[in-house]
């Protein structure tokens, strides 16, 4: 099966990454860490999020990371927004790219976002507008795509009803994700497969948490089914925090080693990823759960 030549990454360690510490982590970190990541050459990093610091505390300092990093141009700074008031400050912020998210189970839309799947079509429909008239990208996440901590099983018709409903707000781009990291390799394609029916697929990415170790294997499905744009986190940072047990997205660096080993383009520099990954590592104060950068940083050591 061929797979493709070029694959878009997006680097969400910055949030999605970040998003679950407990530990209070300064402005100041944060920003070294995006700018060290659009340095790299990752197309787009997702730096930020406009929720409530009530609901997710760690991102509460998304306001100072949007105004002080130092921007690159063409780099795509992508923020996610889950109603006007988030909205707002994401203008104020001058995000390039407004990020909605949803579910694909109820279950996880209520603990996420505090609403049904439903509602939480009708906020995004005022911030679809905003964007819009702002001339703002607009992407979309759907958790939950491959199962659901709370409901279990998530039946294909909910995601190709979730996406549909995301296509009708106007998404440049829709991420389909793999909130606790269940999915198995021949669950990815019935499942991209589904979503490739409701949405073009050059616009279609996979994001996909390594908790059971399979995210790798994912993509590589994922690929295979045609797929050209996936989600990673540097250092393997991560978790959601209403996703209880989830662990990181899969890690920036593992994937752009099989990016690299498959020949696929990505246009990064997997040693400045490696160094990025050190960094924001050292400066949790653990060591990094990425097996390529670990790998490649002892090599150097030695
Ligand atoms: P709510 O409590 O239902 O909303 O929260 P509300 O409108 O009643 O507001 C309650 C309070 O929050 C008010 O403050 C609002 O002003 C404030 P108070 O009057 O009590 O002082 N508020 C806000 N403050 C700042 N920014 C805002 C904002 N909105 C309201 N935008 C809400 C609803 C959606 C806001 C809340 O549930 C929330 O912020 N949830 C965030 C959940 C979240 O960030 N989860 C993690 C990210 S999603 C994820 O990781 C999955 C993903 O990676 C894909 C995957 O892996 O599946 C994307
Ligand atoms: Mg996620």
């Amino acid at each position: 099966m061929s797979l493709p030549r070029k694959v878009k990454m997006v680097e969400v360690g910055p949030r999605d990454g970040l998003q679950n510490e407990q530990q209070t982590i300064g402005a100041g970190v944060k920003i070294e860490l995006v700018e060290r990541l659009a340095a790299a050459g990752f197309p787009n990093v997702e730096a930020a999020a406009f929720v409530s610091p009530k609901w997710v505390p760690q991102m509460a300092t998304s306001g100072d990371v949007m105004r002080d990093i130092k921007r690159r141009p063409g780099v795509v700074y992508s923020a996610l927004v889950p109603n006007l008031k988030g909205f707002e400050a994401a203008l104020a912020g001058d995000v390039d790219e407004v990020v909605i998210f949803g579910a694909a189970s109820e279950a996880f839309s209520q603990k996420n976002i505090n609403c049904s799947i439903a509602e939480s079509i009708e906020r995004f429909r005022e911030v679809a507008e905003a964007a819009k008239r702002h001339r703002k990208r607009l992407r979309a996440a759907v958790s939950c795509a491959f199962g659901c901590p709370y409901q279990g099983e998530v039946p294909l018709a909910a995601v190709a009803d979730v996406v549909r409903r995301l296509r009708e707000l106007g998404c440049d781009e829709i991420d389909i994700a793999d909130t606790i990291g269940v999915a198995t390799p021949d669950k990815v394609r019935p499942v991209m497969e589904t979503a490739m029916r409701e949405f073009p697929i050059e616009g279609l990415s996979g994001h996909f948490h390594d908790t059971y170790g399979q995210a790798l294997a994912n993509i590589y499905a994922s690929l295979e089914a045609g797929i050209t744009i996936f989600h990673s986190s540097v250092a393997g940072l991560g978790g959601c925090p209403y996703a209880k047990g989830a662990t990181g997205n899969v890690a920036s660096e593992d994937v752009l080693y099989m990016m690299q080993g498959l020949g696929i383009d990505t246009g990064i520099d997997l040693d400045a990823v490696v160094d990025a990954g050190q960094f924001i590592s050292a400066q949790l104060g653990r060591k990094s759960a990425s097996r390529a950068g670990n790998a490649m940083a002892a090599r150097r050591g030695g």
